[in-house]
Order: C-alpha cells, then structure tokens, then sequence
C-alpha cells in the first residue's frame, strides 16, 4: 500500500520524516522517485493531471496539499475516488496571523505612515476605537472562523457571509446572494475568503463595491479570480474604496506591467498569507488515512457539485 507526494518538493522531506516516525508500515513515496505507479493508492498532490491520474489504477484517495481546490480538475479523478482538501491547524494560524496584521495595519493607518515617512512628515491621524471599525469577512469556513474568532479578541465589530447560515459567538451573520448586501452596507473592512467557484467568481466588482461604506478597505486572500480589476482599480480612483491588500492576483505572478504594482493604494504580497505546514498537516492527513483504512467516513471531502 503506497501513498506518493508529489507537491511542494522543499516540504517533501518533512512529511516524509513525519511519515517514517509515525507510520513505518506505510511505503510513502515523493515524486518523481515514484516506484511502479499501479501499486500508489493515496495520493498527497496540488494538481491532478488527467493524464497522470490515469497512471493510477489503484488509486482511492486525492487529497490536496492545498486548502483550495478550485485548480483541481475534478473530471480528471474518476467520480468514485474522494477528493479531500486541506484543513489544517497551520494553514488557520498562517491566515489568521496574515489577516490579522492586514485589518490592524489598515486599522492602524500604518500604510499612511509609511508615505508620511518617505515624506518625513509627522502628522498624527487620529486613533479610533477598535469597536468603531466593523470588519466584515465573506466566507464563514474554517478559515473565516477562525479569523473572525481572532479579531473578536481586538474589540471590532464583526459580520460574517456565508452561502448557508452559520452562528458564531461575537459575529452578526448573514446568508446567501439575497442579504449580501445587507451585509456589505456595514462593513469597514471586507475580508474574501470564500472558495473560488462558478458562483464567487468576480465577486469583488464594482456592484459589490458600491454598496460597502464610501472608503472601506478590501482584503483579498481568496483567489485572484474573485476580483474584477478593472473594478478595483476604478472604486479606488473614485474614493468609493481607499485600499486593498490583495495575497492573489489573475495570473500569478502578477505581469509586471499590470497597474496593481504601481498603484499607492494597493498592497501586494506574492500568494503568501497561509501555506500547508508539514508538521501540522502530516498528523491530520494520516488520521484521516487512517479512517478511510478502517473505512470510516473521511473528513474534508469536497462535495464536487458545490466545487469546495
Ligand atoms: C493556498 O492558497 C491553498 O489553497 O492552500
């Protein structure tokens, strides 16, 4: 019983580790020292080839390296082998820490201070409240739970989006396309963290922009995707919007020649705020091998109709 990695090659030899110490009896391969493919039945991977699936007749898992999986092509893994996403306390801390130090920077007006420095001024902005900025996140999983619990501990004002209903202690939720815009009216601070589906695609536009407070900020660290461009581009011209912090761009890398690099109001890190963590990530992925060996129910299995 084989299991093959083929992501990330500078993690490979920490989850190999992990998988020697822990689970011995297991063959665990990285890619491209594969062995003969027929025998791999689990596969640790962040893309899915048609071409290369095909190569594995045994195959019973995919589980990806990554929390999204809107790049996977699922017609290429045949229907009955599950495709498990990555769910992981160190992809959470990763993008609470990235979020985190995103809205309290924006909060801070650390951005202003930065041009203010170049300028050599001092000039003071004034400092209010944390209960008087009300951050919003769309997108209300594991990832968006957690960064909502998070801020909770700083004093804002919380509101969360989500396609179903979800509670949390500290958080005004809203649902669904019909109180999006409800939800938006409030927010100081947006926050995408949905999945990238047919149905998220270009949420960030200028509709959406419009109906968030004149001046709020956006924080994209869901999928390049997500955003019209030109939309951003033209509700920070008008003031409607007076920043984004964006983690994702379409395409990545960003060509340099794209109007975001030299834009003063937008901030841009290279798809950086979360990564999967071999030490945290390997304990889970095997639990959940596990399960599936004693035929237990797996978890994190995406529901390819809905596309997360
Ligand atoms: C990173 O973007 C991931 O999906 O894990």
């Amino acid at each position: 019983m084989s299991i093959l990695y083929r992501s990330d090659a500078p993690r490979a030899a920490a989850w190999a580790s992990y998988f020697a110490e822990h689970a011995p009896e297991l063959d665990f391969r990285v890619w491209p020292d594969a062995g003969n493919l027929d025998e791999v039945e689990y596969l640790i991977a962040w893309q899915a080839p048609a071409e290369f699936i095909a190569k594995l007749p045994r195959l019973k898992v995919f589980f990806s390296s990554g929390a999204g999986v809107d790049h996977v092509d699922f017609s290429a893994v045949p229907k009955h082998i599950p495709i498990v996403r990555m769910v992981e306390p160190g992809i959470i801390d990763g993008m609470v820490e990235y979020v985190s130090l995103a809205v309290l920077a924006l909060h801070r007006d650390f951005f202003d201070y930065v041009a203010a420095k170049a300028a050599r001024t001092w000039d003071p902005l004034e400092v209010p409240p944390a209960s008087a900025r009300t951050i919003g996140v769309m997108g209300m999983g594991s990832l968006g739970s957690a960064v909502l619990q998070r801020l909770a501990n700083y004093g804002f004002r919380l509101r969360g989006w989500n396609r179903s209903l979800r509670h949390l202690d500290n958080v005004e939720s809203f649902a669904g396309p019909d109180q999006l815009q409800h939800f938006l009216k409030g927010c100081d601070i947006l926050i995408c963290l949905v999945p990238l589906t047919s149905a998220t695609k270009g949420i960030l536009n200028r509709k959406l922009f419009s109906a968030l407070p004149a001046g709020a900020s956006l924080i994209n660290v869901g999928r390049g995707p997500h955003l019209v461009d030109a939309d951003l581009l033209e509700a920070l011209d008008s003031g409607q919007l007076s920043r984004a912090i964006l983690d994702v761009t379409d395409p990545e890398p960003l060509p340099a020649e794209h109007p975001f690099w030299a834009h003063p109001r937008v901030f841009l890190t290279p798809h950086v705020a979360s990564m999967t963590q071999p030490e945290s990530a390997a304990p889970i992925l095997l639990d959940n091998l596990r399960r599936h060996q004693r035929g237990e129910a797996l978890l994190n299995v995406i529901d390819r109709s809905r596309g997360y």
